[in-house]
């Protein structure tokens, strides 16, 4: 993961990289580290976030208009000062700071230190500027030259940045597999991880491809191919505002994020739907529209979060298209010998576009003759550029590492999905459809009102703030919805947490359950009611406390219940875009009671860019 910043031009660089890394933050937090060149070519670095580096550095000379910064989330060597970047070469002469991992590193050290080089950290990044080094002492070459060559001797993922005494005026970038995006300015320049670091300054950027070198050298860009061919930038407008960005009041971004959802909700299906007309129209589909129509089998292959909004999909598009759907780990997908044929439609889901895994998958699914069809928030990026055809969320940025309103617009936006397949298959009836596409449309105002759940919930979490295992459990729409449930309370509360199939629970879990085990049980009213209310009856039965979201209204299970959080009645198709608010919010308000890093997690990061 790691983020990456960079500027050259007439302002100061380090505030300006500074900022930046907070920016980048959510992509990893275990240390930061700048490197500045003024008469010399100076770093600092330091364990901990960017406030700690801030602090480091108040007292220290850090004038300089060129300058790169780098926030980590460890691969390789524990997070410690030493292994901070930027990382010098052995001669002090450049430096770099690097995001993604060299897979064959171990390999090369040992040859750089038969040559003589020595090595600081335990990092592979420290590796490939030492690579760069001896390909630039041996060729007696520029450094843009040596990094060139060193590309062609590494294996894995990067996004570099390198600097060099040398040639002061000098930035060297590079990309494959990480992102990289050059922000174009009026006389300056800025390489970031994503746009968040530029967007105060210029709104054209251009994205970096794979297997591009930027050098921006006396005030110039060039962009070359690892094969030293000059490549014709495409410079993009970037529509993004600086207030989606920043917190508004809120004491977290998951907290704003998820107040956010009836606007984010609203804007993922914006253009996509009239249910007036009964009209549906979506770019990427109709492209592909017979390939939909006469698709054999639909694969969709995500991670974490954006798989538990696929296998909502799973069931929407089952239900309402009449196609096979598998929904698979990105991560397992890519290396178990799939059969995937050229009948076969991909989907592919990301927030951040970034994920290596999902990007993998994707490779894969295109080299057998799928076509790749895209879900992803963030524009431009790199799965949104890898598949044939998709749609984006339109979210707005999510900076929360929980994912929250990424999810309800993938939600949305799947579920469009399947209702445009399901029609033009003739599997969904045109009343069926207008009646889908009104309860749509008053989704948002729902969410509104499940928000206002947010003090019951309040209360409801104070209870449970000191448990230390949750049970959450659904059937059927609200299975996923249990899954997700679980992994928003496990990742910013630390609170063990397991999700499953509320039917599945006699045959294993069940064993868990004792008067201290909370079991939140989501029992809305759908065709499977009756069944989650025998399941609720089961954990009494053997002392567990149940927290039960159920429809506004419902009279049964109050009695049989220890807490009940009512949300809005809606279709069934659509109940985990309600169902999910308050399972974002018990762990947010757990997670803040228990005094945790809700924005930022221990251990995660926002964009997972390694496998
Ligand atoms: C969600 O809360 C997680 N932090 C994580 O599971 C995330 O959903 C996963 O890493 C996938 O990310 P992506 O959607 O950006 O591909
Ligand atoms: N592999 C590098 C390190 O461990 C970069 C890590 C990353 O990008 O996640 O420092």
């Amino acid at each position: 993961m790691c983020g990456i910043v960079a500027y050259v031009g007439h302002r100061e660089a380090c505030p300006i990289i500074i900022k930046g890394l907070k920016r980048l933050e959510y992509r990893g937090y275990d240390s930061a580290g700048i490197a500045l060149m003024n008469e010399s070519l100076n770093v600092y670095k330091k364990k901990g976030k960017v406030s700690e580096l801030e602090a480091f550095i108040a007292e220290k000379d850090v004038h300089g208009h060129i300058g790169m910064g780098h926030t980590r989330w460890a691969t390789h060597g524990e997070p410690n000062d030493v292994n901070a970047h930027p990382h010098f070469s052995s001669s002090k002469s450049i430096a770099i700071i690097h995001n993604g991992i060299i897979e064959n590193y171990a390999a090369l050290k040992t040859l750089l230190l038969e040559k003589g080089h020595t090595f600081q950290s335990e990092t592979d990044s420290e590796v490939f500027i030492n690579l760069i080094e001896d390909i630039r002492t041996n060729n007696h070459c520029s450094l843009e030259e040596a990094v060139r060559l060193a590309l062609h001797e590494v294996v894995g993922a990067y996004a570099i940045v390198v600097l060099s005494k040398d040639d002061p005026d000098q930035l060297v970038a590079a990309r494959k597999g990480s992102p990289l995006v050059v922000g174009v300015g009026q006389g300056e320049y800025f390489l970031a991880s994503d746009a968040t670091p530029i967007i105060e300054y210029t709104s054209d950027v251009i994205y970096l491809n794979d297997h591009e070198i930027a050098v921006i050298k006396n005030g110039e860009l060039d962009i070359r191919s690892k094969e030293d061919v000059k490549q014709t930038p495409y410079v993009q407008r970037l529509e993004m505002a600086l207030e989606s960005i920043e917190k508004g009041g809120y004491e977290h971004f998951m907290l704003k994020e998820i107040f956010e959802q009836p606007r984010s909700i609203l804007d993922s299906m914006r253009g996509r739907m009239i249910a007036e007309s009964n009209h549906m129209m979506m770019g990427g589909i109709r492209e592909f529209e017979n390939k939909f129509v006469n698709a054999e089998r639909i694969i969709i292959v995500a991670c974490g979060t954006s798989w538990h909004a696929g296998l909502v999909a799973e069931y929407l598009i089952e239900d309402l298209a009449r196609i096979p759907v598998e929904v698979e780990y990105a991560s397992e997908f890519r290396y178990r010998n799939p059969i995937i044929s050229e009948k076969d439609i991909v989907i592919a889901i990301s927030q951040s576009g970034e994920t290596a895994d999902t990007l993998a998958a994707i490779e894969l699914a295109k080299s057998k003759g799928a076509t790749i069809f895209g879900i992803c928030n963030v524009v431009g990026s790199s799965i949104a550029r890898a598949t044939d055809a998709g749609a984006y969320t339109h979210a707005g940025p999510e900076i929360g590492v929980a994912s929250t309103k990424a999810f309800t617009a993938q939600v949305t936006v799947l579920t469009l999905v399947a209702m445009i397949i399901g029609s033009k298959r003739g599997t969904l009836e045109t009343t069926k459809l207008h009646e889908l596409m009104v309860e749509l449309e008053n989704i948002p105002d729902k969410v509104e009102k499940a928000l206002q759940l947010d003090e019951q919930i309040q209360e409801i979490s104070a209870m449970f703030k000191d448990a230390t295992n949750f049970l959450y459990l659904g059937r059927g729409y609200n299975f996923p919805v249990a899954l997700e449930g679980a992994l928003k309370l496990k990742e910013i509360s630390y609170i063990h947490a397991e999700g499953y199939p509320a039917a599945e629970m006699k045959h294993g879990p069940i064993a868990l359950i004792d008067a201290q085990m909370p079991v939140v049980v989501i029992a809305t009213k759908d065709s499977s009611y009756e069944k989650i209310v025998s399941n609720i009856q089961e954990v009494r039965a053997r002392k567990g406390r149940v927290i039960a979201i159920v429809t506004e209204g419902d009279n049964v299970i109050p009695a049989m219940a220890d807490y009940v959080i009512e949300v809005p009645e809606t279709s069934e198709h659509l109940v985990p875009l309600l169902s999910v608010i308050p399972l974002q919010l018990l762990s947010y308000h757990i997670a803040v009671m228990r005094g945790c890093n809700v924005d930022q997690p221990r251990n995660l990061a926002k964009s997972v860019t390694v496998e």
